[in-house]
């Protein structure tokens, strides 16, 4: 993994409570038929994974898998590929796409890294990263989603006129992603007015994290970057 490969997990816990008989059955039937090939077997071959789709799209790290699902459903032209190493955020996502019956979402049960790493240059129209875990102690900045490597690979796999949207509703991490957006070079930030930043934009569903973010009275920030 290029550069990354000597940086410690960037994730917490890969599982906390045990699954619902359901989930359990669903992350044995279901996860097999949707799962992403292995990314370290070489680049992957997405008109195989998406024979009818016109766009693809990633969402890192998609937790409870709420954004995924609804954005599946909202978006049936597009495939969408969700990664996320946490088995219980994988099972509740499985559980969303089968009730819904989702046919174009595809899973990577796993660390995001390596499937980036894989993705062929421009292969994706919109990449999301939504609540990145903060790391919020300085030693553990480097674990952050949002790097130079990040935005080095996002650059790569985003068409022109492609969209990354990062949210956070930590100060110091909305901050560190526009650093490290200004620094890197290669996308606009869409924003005009606060209120680009500061409301939700329509077509982007509440995630989990969001939630309770508001809960606890943090305001997020929902950042559009386009690429050039
Ligand atoms: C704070 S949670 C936010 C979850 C969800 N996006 C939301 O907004 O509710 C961050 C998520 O990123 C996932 N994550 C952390 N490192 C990751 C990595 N290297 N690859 C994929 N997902 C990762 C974590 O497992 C966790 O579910």
């Amino acid at each position: 993994m290029s550069d990354m490969k000597y940086i410690p997990r960037l994730y917490g816990r890969l599982q906390d409570k045990p699954l619902k008989p359901r989930q359990a059955q669903l992350m044995e039937t279901l996860l097999p038929k949707l799962a992403i090939p292995d990314p370290e077997v070489g680049r992957l071959n997405l008109k195989a994974l998406f024979p009818q789709a016109e766009e693809v799209w990633l969402e890192v790290g998609f937790g409870g898998g709420e954004h995924l699902a609804w954005q599946a459903a909202h978006n049936p032209a597009v495939g969408i590929i969700g990664a996320e190493p946490f088995l219980n955020g994988v099972a509740k996502a499985l559980v969303q796409i089968d009730d819904q019956g989702l046919q174009n979402a595809r899973i990577h049960h796993g660390d995001v890294r390596p499937l980036i790493e894989a993705l062929p240059d421009g292969a994706l129209t919109r990449l999301f990263v939504l609540h990145p875990d903060p790391w919020p102690k300085r030693r553990h900045q480097k674990r952050r989603m949002i790097s130079p490597w990040f935005f080095g690979e996002a650059a790569r796999l985003l068409r022109p006129g492609g969209e990354l949207r990062v949210a956070s509703d930590i100060p110091d991490y909305i901050r560190w992603t526009l650093m490290h957006w200004q620094r890197a070079g290669g996308f606009e930030w869409t924003a005009e007015c606060a209120a680009d930043w500061t409301d939700r934009p329509a077509d982007w569903p509440q995630t989990r994290y969001e939630a309770k973010a508001l809960r606890e009275g943090r305001r997020p920030a929902y950042l559009i970057f386009r690429r050039k």
